[in-house]
């Protein structure tokens, strides 16, 4: 049975989009000077803005349990698509329904507060994902142990830390918390290579756990080795969806000579 389908299959679904579309408006004035501001509302003017659309018509069914890589190039509108997924940016139209607990990990420690010490960011982290205060306890020190920061750091503001040591908490608590569902975006990039090697470990843990789990990442053999399912982002539409093999080969096809598939049947 596919992982992504289109079929109308509801309690298995952990993520079901319909027709999503997401747009940015972008703000075109090159200077916000007052100067600027008098002028334009003296010629009666009103803000000039741009309309971005990253996500454009999008359907989507994610079954509980299946492990999706998210491919395509920058400004695919990979990142829109998880952000929306989490809940962070609504859709300008169409709809996301999800079905379980979500831990995201959409740009490293997004939502971290500075000030705070690591562990107090690890107990914002696990009351964001819908813990309870006491599984949060019960998960803390297995956090702090994981992102193994240097002696006494895990106490100390996050401000203070490197950016692969606030990387390293980051990853601990989205991989950590338990979620139903865990949305990582290029989150397998983290840390020096020691502890790449063990987040990755982690990554294959939870995919083995029948935990569902989107990925995006540009490193496409890890996309090949974890995933189960693969769909290709492009200009904001899915391209294709499959195999991830067939997926990333098709991809790096195109990073190559720049071809895209005429059809899914290309693929
Ligand atoms: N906050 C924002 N405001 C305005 N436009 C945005 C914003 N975030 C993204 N965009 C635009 O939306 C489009 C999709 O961006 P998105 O970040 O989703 O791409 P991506 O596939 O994640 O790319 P990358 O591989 O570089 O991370 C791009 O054209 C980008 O310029
Ligand atoms: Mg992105």
């Amino acid at each position: 049975m596919p992982s992504v389908s289109n079929s109308n299959l509801s309690k298995d679904l952990a993520i079901k989009i319909e027709d999503l579309s997401i747009s940015y408006k972008i703000n075109v004035e090159s200077k916000k000077t007052l100067k600027n501001a008098i002028m334009r509302a003296s010629r009666g003017e009103r803000v000039r803005t741009r309309t971005v659309e990253a996500v454009k018509h999008l359907n989507l069914e994610i079954t509980h349990g299946s492990v999706v890589g998210i491919v395509g190039a920058n400004g695919a509108g990979k990142s829109t698509l998880m952000r929306s997924i989490a809940g962070i940016l609504p859709p300008t139209s169409g709809k996301i329904t999800v079905n379980g607990r979500i831990s995201t990990l959409l740009a490293l420690g997004v939502g971290f507060n500075k000030a705070l010490s690591g562990r107090d960011n690890i107990i914002l982290g696990g009351l964001a994902a819908g813990m309870s205060k006491a599984e949060i306890e019960a998960q803390t020190d297995a956090i702090a142990a994981f992102a193994d920061l240097p002696e006494g750091f895990i106490d100390m503001p996050v401000r203070t830390y490197s950016n692969g040591m606030y990387s390293r908490v980051a990853f601990a608590v989205a991989v950590n918390m338990t979620p139903d569902i865990l949305l990582l975006d290029e989150a397998l990039s983290a840390g020096d290579a020691a502890f790449k090697e063990k987040s990755f470990n982690r990554m294959r843990e939870l995919c083995e756990e029948a935990r569902t789990i989107l990925i995006v990442s540009h490193a496409l053999s890890s996309i090949n080795e974890l995933c189960d399912h693969a769909i290709w982002m492009h200009k904001g539409n899915m391209l294709a969806s499959g195999e991830p093999e067939k997926i990333t080969g098709a991809y790096l096809k195109f990073l190559n000579v720049g071809e895209l598939p005429s059809s899914y049947e290309d693929l």
